[in-house]
């Protein structure tokens, strides 16, 4: 057994992510300034958006694609119950409210036939949430937006990488929101990343990440700018800061060999895991390229004799750390209490959540330290199988 303790998950933070953010303060731009502008600039052309807006969180970036997009009260938009709250939450902070579709058990993605089932009048958009980094059914999902005329915004907070049918994430939907949290594929701390190929979308989204400030007042304190500027709605302080700018810089240039690492741990515990019974491993359609931002294993639990929450304990008895994602949203109180949401409503998420672990997956993992992982899950199935 290890000696030391697993963390669930890490940045993989070295010398040149070091040297970009030293930069930053040593040049003065500590907050929104010409990295942020070259990190857009990179970012659209890595996934061959039109337009990319730099913000401090997914959550921020979701949330001014539905302000731009018009959404407010009286509107219903649907989504995931297999999600982080924060998909939903702006749902909430626009006065839409949100509507959830369940989700296909296999990949975890909310289900096209229960989304037609929600759809009504009211309907003005849907989020589509690329659960751990596999794709969901982009066609489909356009197909009923076309339909039904509602915007798509997609929740790429776990999709930096991943390709449906050929095509990464980033340009499909009306909207794309990325997630650079700490513990995501590409980390700068905090931030996030709205891209999209509308014009008059991205200024939008462009001017409410800043107060609703007229256009380049940014470099209202450079020589070439000027102290004048008009606010032209009540906007958010949404920006993304240079030191944040830096860290996406050096952490996209390292993308495709974090991706290769995250890669090998997963075909790892996959070559393992899918020779136990016990667990179902993460699938990977035709459709997808998986980004690996999450590594969900799924316990048979007729064949177990323990439970998800003791399977976690004994994880952490070997050393591993652990997380489950997610909670589905409508289980959580105020969502729960608000809309009146009973057990049974969401039966794919529900029952899916009580079989879900995620295990370590990160670029700064070790061979040893997935051995460790498989060691430890391999012990634990085999000590508890009925
Ligand atoms: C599916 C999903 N959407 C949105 C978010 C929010 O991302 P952020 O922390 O960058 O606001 C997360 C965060 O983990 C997430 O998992």
């Amino acid at each position: 057994m290890r000696q030391e303790f697993l963390t669930y998950g890490i940045p993989l933070i070295e010398e040149d992510d070091i040297a970009e953010v030293v930069d930053s303060l040593k040049s003065n731009w500590i907050t929104k300034g010409p990295k942020t502008n070259e990190f857009e600039k990179q970012f659209a052309e890595y996934v061959g958006a039109k337009y990319a807006i730099a913000v401090n969180s997914c959550t921020a970036g979701l949330h001014l694609a539905l302000v731009a997009a018009g959404l407010g009260a009286g509107d219903e938009v649907i989504t995931t119950p297999m999600t982080f709250a924060a998909s939903a939450n702006v749902i909430l902070h626009t006065g839409a409210t949100p509507v959830f579709a369940d989700i296909d058990p296999v990949t975890m993605n909310i289900d096209i036939d229960q989304i037609r089932q929600k759809i009504t009048s009211r309907t003005k958009a849907i989020i589509p949430v690329h659960m751990a980094g596999h794709p969901c059914e982009m066609d489909e999902i356009m197909e009923l937006a076309r339909e039904n005329n509602f915007f798509v915004l997609e929740d790429a907070a776990h999709a930096v990488y991943t390709k449906y049918k050929g095509r990464l994430i980033g340009t499909i939907g009306d909207a794309t929101a990325f997630s650079f949290y700490a513990t995501k594929n590409l980390a700068t701390g905090e931030g996030g990343m709205v891209t999209t190929n509308n014009e008059a979308l991205a200024d939008k989204i462009r001017i409410m990440s800043s107060h609703g400030m007229s256009r380049n007042a940014w470099n209202r304190y450079s020589a070439a700018g000027s102290w004048y500027y008009e606010i032209l709605h009540p906007g958010f302080k949404y920006n993304m800061t240079d030191i944040q700018a830096a860290l996406g810089i050096t952490q996209l240039a390292k993308l495709e060999r974090m991706q290769g690492i995250r890669l090998e741990i997963a075909e790892r515990y996959n070559e393992e895991f899918s020779r136990m019974p016990e667990l179902e491993i993460p699938p990977e359609k035709e459709y997808a390229r998986h980004a690996w931002h999450l590594y969900i294993l799924k316990l048979n639990l007729e064949k177990l004799t323990i439970d998800r929450a003791e399977f976690i304990e004994e994880l952490k008895q070997e050393q591993i750390g652990t997380s489950v994602h997610f909670i589905p949203v409508p289980m959580h109180p105020y969502y729960r209490d608000t809309f009146g949401y009973q057990k049974g409503d969401f039966p794919q998420a529900e029952k899916t959540f009580e079989r879900i672990i995620s295990l370590p997956l990160y670029p700064k993992m070790s061979r040893q330290d997935a051995e460790d992982v498989v060691d430890a899950v391999k012990r634990i199935v085999e000590k508890f199988r009925k």
